[in-house]
């Protein structure tokens, strides 16, 4: 991670970054800051990056778009590429930011930091990273405290994107317990796994049917942070822990099945929240619940057209064994309702292709039957630019789920609205909480991005739900 500092000296000497907005373009001192007049294809358009080489400056000026100025939306990803585009550079790197609001200036800062994150690389030629210090002219009295909010948010993002990063080798269900086990000592909150034969003790049998076809066995991951003052609130996150989908025995496609180690995305977004949470020592009580486990094909995995027990007792036909992720959350939303009564009830899921269709890589898919809970998400969203859009979950769907066998099944009998469907089937083990959410974030959990040749972990989720907590506090 770059290192920032906080300046509330002018330095000549250094390159610097200016970032503008649109509506402040024509107040803008180009003269004072560049010693160049305002060049007149610079619109100051959101990512806009313009480099002034001056005969007079030793160093380089580079004019950053933020577009029009509405709160802190979507500011992240400019400082992240300006900063990115130029690691080369050598020296140090200003930033101007003493107009910034305290919002303005944690985005800000979480960008600059994003940009010194660098995937694990697994090979022999490894490039070195170049520590650049970054240094931020923000004369204003919050920006010490705000710097170190901003730290602890983008280490917790790092940790997610490792874990989404990591190939399904690595990350078995038994190395994110010994992960979330190390994370709660450093960050303080308290971890209790579930595995092995203990799993059919505390009725996991959901879970357990999934990962028992892999010889990587499953486990169930109980994280706990309870602030020393009384909590404002109690809150419980379930994350998918697939640490690899094959689909089961039914079998996926292979084009693109190695993306498939990012089913475990919702898991690392609650994993990167827990830490987050405790670091900042927020006035509430968070559970964090994990349900991992690999599902593989082989002579012990479970079967399309079985029926299979769950935590909450309701049984489950399996039309489809791909459908995979909705079953161990079934178990981790059942568990966390009936051990933790929690006042909010928030699963993260790379559920369904279904919702990729839906709303493309750009936000994820938010299902809630409480208007208030919809507005803040969809708020914090908007704010942090890890945006999500509603989708309804009108009981017309939920007949489509119905098995003649058992309680319910798992695949809707119609090939349509399949993250509709989905949601309605994790409804079921809800136990009808009045403020549960649910965030199929299939499309923005692993994406394309102009850091790497191919797809990457965005982290989605751990920024959303520490703003959204925040908001609480
Ligand atoms: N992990 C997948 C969903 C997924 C697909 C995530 C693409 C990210 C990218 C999930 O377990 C799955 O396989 N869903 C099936 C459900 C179907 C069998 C009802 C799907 O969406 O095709
Ligand atoms: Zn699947
Ligand atoms: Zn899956």
């Amino acid at each position: 991670m770059h290192k920032i500092n906080i300046t509330q000296k002018i330095t000549e000497n250094h390159h610097w970054v200016l970032p503008v907005f649109e509506n402040d373009l024509s107040q803008f001192e180009f003269k004072k800051w560049t010693g160049l007049p305002q060049p007149y294809e610079f619109k100051a358009e959101i990512g806009e990056i313009n480099t002034l080489i001056h005969p007079g400056f030793e160093k380089k000026r580079w004019l950053l778009g933020l577009g029009k100025r509405n709160g802190a939306e979507q500011l992240i990803q400019p400082f992240r590429k300006v900063i990115y585009q130029n690691l080369k550079v050598g020296g140090k790197m200003v930033v101007k930011a003493d107009l910034f609001t305290e919002e303005q200036l944690e985005v800000c800062m979480i960008g600059l930091l994003m940009s010194g994150y660098q995937i694990k690389a697994i090979k022999k030629d490894k490039q070195e990273s170049e520590i650049k210090t970054i240094e931020i002219y923000a004369p204003q009295s919050f920006a010490k405290k705000i710097l170190q909010k901003a730290v602890t948010i983008a280490k917790a993002c790092f940790s997610a994107m490792d874990l989404v990063n990591m190939p399904s080798n690595y990350k078995t269900p038994q190395y994110l317990s010994e992960y979330v086990k190390s994370a709660g000592q450093e960050q303080g909150f308290d971890v209790r796994v579930i595995k092995g034969a203990a799993l059919l003790k505390n009725k996991l049998h959901a879970l357990h049917e999934v990962g028992k076809g892999s010889e990587n066995e499953p486990a169930f991951i109980i994280m706990e942070y309870k602030a020393a003052k009384k909590p404002v609130a109690k809150i419980g996150l379930v994350g998918k822990g697939i640490t690899f989908d094959t689909g089961g025995i039914s079998l996926k496609n292979p084009t693109n099945m190695h993306y498939m180690k990012s089913d475990m995305a919702g898991a690392a977004a609650v994993i990167g929240v827990m830490q987050a949470a405790a670091e900042l020592k927020l006035p509430i009580h968070l559970i964090g619940i994990v349900p991992a486990a690999e599902n593989a094909v082989g002579s012990k995995a479970y079967r399309p057209g079985d029926i299979i027990q769950s935590y909450s007792g309701k049984t489950i036909e399996v039309i489809d064994t791909d459908a995979e992720g909705r079953l161990v959350l079934a178990d981790g939303l059942a568990y966390m309702t009936k051990n933790y009564s929690p006042d909010y009830l928030i699963d993260l899921a790379t559920l369904t292709g279904s919702c990729i269709a839906t709303l493309g890589y750009t936000a994820a898919g938010l299902f809630t039957q409480n208007e208030e809970l919809a507005s803040e998400l969809y708020q914090s969203g908007r704010i942090t630019g890890e945006k999500n859009w509603r989708l309804p979950l009108w009981d017309d769907y939920k007949s489509q789920m119905q098995s003649d066998m058992a309680d319910i099944k798992n695949l809707s009998s119609l090939p349509v609205a399949g993250a509709i469907t989905a949601a309605k089937f994790l409804e079921a083990f809800t136990e009808n909480h009045s403020a549960w959410a649910h965030l199929d974030i299939a499309g923005v959990s692993f994406t394309d991005s102009e850091y790497l040749k191919s797809r990457s972990a965005t982290a989605y989720g751990v920024r959303l739900l520490t703003h959204w907590m925040l908001g609480k506090c």
